[in-house]
C-alpha cells in the first residue's frame, strides 16, 4: 500500500492523485511562497517550474507579477488539474504548460529570467542532466531556487523505497551544482528540509 502512495507523489495520476495533489497543496504552500518570494521575480520575466503539480505556485506568482511562467510536468492528471487552475492566465499567454518528462525536454537556452522546483529532486537518478539544463535555460545572473526535503524527514514521513525515493544529502546536491557550472549557492535549514538558491 506504501509503495502505492509513494508512486502518486512520483506521478500522480487517478483518484488517488487527486486526493495526494490536495495533500501537496496544503503541505507545501509555505515553502512555495518563501521559493517564489527568493526568486525576487521582476515584470516581464520569464520563470519556469519544474514538477508544477496542482499548479498553486504557477498561480501564486501571476497573482502578484505581471510575468510569463512556464513550466513542465509529465503527470497528465497534474497538467490537467494546474491547466484548470490557472486557466485565465493561460488564456491571456501569460502561462504556458508543457506536458512531458524534464529530463527529455529540450530547453531553450538562455530564455529563462528564473527556474525553481519542489519536491522534485528526489525523482532524478542522477542529478548532472537536470541541473546541466537548468543551467543552459537560464540567462547569464538568471536565478535558480529549489526546495528539498531532509532525507530524514522523507524517511520520517514513511517514503523509504530508495528505488522510487532518491535521499540526497546537501552536500552531493552542492557539489553537482558546482559540478553544473552554478558558482554561487546559498541554503537555508528549516525543520524539514532545504531551501537552496543559486545564480549563474
Ligand atoms: C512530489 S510532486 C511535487 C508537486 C509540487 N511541486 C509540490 O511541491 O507541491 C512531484 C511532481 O513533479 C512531477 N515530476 C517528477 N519528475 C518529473 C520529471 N522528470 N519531469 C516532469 N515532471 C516531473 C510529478 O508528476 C509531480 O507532479
Amino acid at each position: 500500500m506504501l509503495r502505492i502512495i509513494e508512486k502518486q507523489f512520483r506521478k500522480p495520476s487517478g483518484f488517488l492523485g487527486k486526493v495526494v495533489s490536495i495533500i501537496m497543496q496544503k503541505g507545501n504552500d509555505i515553502a512555495y511562497n518563501r521559493i517564489i518570494n527568493s526568486l525576487e521575480i521582476k515584470e516581464k520575466e520569464h520563470v519556469f517550474e519544474i514538477g508544477y503539480g496542482h499548479g498553486l505556485g504557477i498561480k501564486k506568482i501571476l497573482a502578484n507579477t505581471n510575468c510569463f511562467v512556464s513550466g513542465i510536468d509529465y503527470s497528465k492528471l497534474m497538467n490537467k488539474l494546474a491547466s484548470k487552475r490557472n486557466k485565465n492566465s493561460i488564456y491571456k499567454g501569460k502561462v504556458k504548460l508543457y506536458y512531458g518528462d524534464f529530463l527529455d525536454y529540450k530547453i531553450k537556452p538562455h530564455l529563462y529570467d528564473k527556474i525553481y522546483f519542489l519536491n522534485v529532486i528526489y525523482f532524478w537518478d542522477k542529478l548532472e542532466l537536470p541541473f546541466n539544463k537548468i543551467n543552459v535555460g537560464l540567462k547569464e545572473k538568471g536565478i535558480f531556487c529549489f526546495y528539498m526535503d531532509h532525507p530524514d524527514e522523507l524517511s520520517r514521513q514513511g517514503f523509504m523505497k530508495e528505488d522510487l525515493f532518491n535521499k540526497y544529502s546537501i552536500d552531493e546536491v552542492i557539489e553537482k551544482l558546482r559540478f553544473s557550472g552554478f558558482n554561487k549557492i546559498d541554503y537555508q535549514q528549516d525543520k524539514m528540509g532545504y531551501f537552496v538558491k543559486c545564480m549563474k
